[in-house]
C-alpha cells in the first residue's frame, strides 16, 4: 500500500475539502460550457461585443477547471470527470441557444452568481482545516467571478 498523505490535514479534512471543490468544479464546468455556447450562438445588435465579452470569460473559466481539479488531486482524492457526474453534482441548468442575447446575459449574470454561492459554500471548510492552498484558490475563483457578474450586469444596465 502506498505511503499516506502526511502535509498535517487529516483523511476527513481532505475528504470534505475535495468534495467542496467537487461542487465548485462542476458547477465552474458547467457555467464554462453554457459562456462557450453562448459565445456562438448569441445575436444582436451587439453581437460582436457580447461575442468577445463571453470569449473572455470562457477562456478565463477553462483555464481554472485545470486548477480547481489538480487542487482535489493534490489533495490525494479523485476529481470528478464526465458529464454524467458533472450532471449530478452541479445545480446550473443548461443554456438555450434559442434565447434572445438580454436571456443569454441574464442567465450567465444569475449563474455567476451561482459559482460564486458555491465557493463561499466551500470556503469554510478549507478555512476551518487551514487549508491555505485550496482557501487562496477559491478567493482567487471568487475575485474571477465576481467581475464576470459585474460585467454582465452592466452588459444589462444596472449597477
Ligand atoms: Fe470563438
Amino acid at each position: 500500500m502506498a505511503d499516506a498523505l502526511n502535509t498535517g490535514l487529516t483523511a476527513k479534512q481532505r475528504a470534505d475539502i475535495a468534495a467542496s471543490l467537487s461542487k465548485v468544479l462542476a458547477d465552474s464546468y458547467a457555467l464554462y460550457l453554457k459562456t462557450h455556447g453562448y459565445h456562438w450562438n448569441v445575436r444582436g445588435p451587439n453581437f460582436q461585443s457580447l461575442h468577445v465579452l463571453l470569449e473572455g470569460q470562457y477562456q478565463e473559466e477553462w483555464a481554472a477547471l485545470d486548477d480547481i481539479a489538480e487542487r482535489i488531486r493534490a489533495l490525494g482524492e479523485l476529481a470528478p470527470q464526465g458529464y454524467g457526474a458533472f450532471g449530478n453534482l452541479s445545480s446550473l441548468k443548461d443554456g438555450n441557444p434559442e434565447n434572445e442575447w438580454e436571456a443569454m446575459v441574464s442567465e450567465l449574470k444569475a449563474d455567476n452568481e451561482t459559482v460564486i454561492r458555491t465557493l463561499r459554500e466551500a470556503f469554510p471548510v478549507a478555512d476551518d482545516a487551514g487549508d491555505e492552498a485550496t482557501a487562496d484558490l477559491l478567493t482567487q475563483r471568487l475575485q474571477a467571478h465576481e467581475k464576470h457578474a459585474w460585467m454582465l450586469r452592466s452588459t444589462l444596465g444596472s449597477k
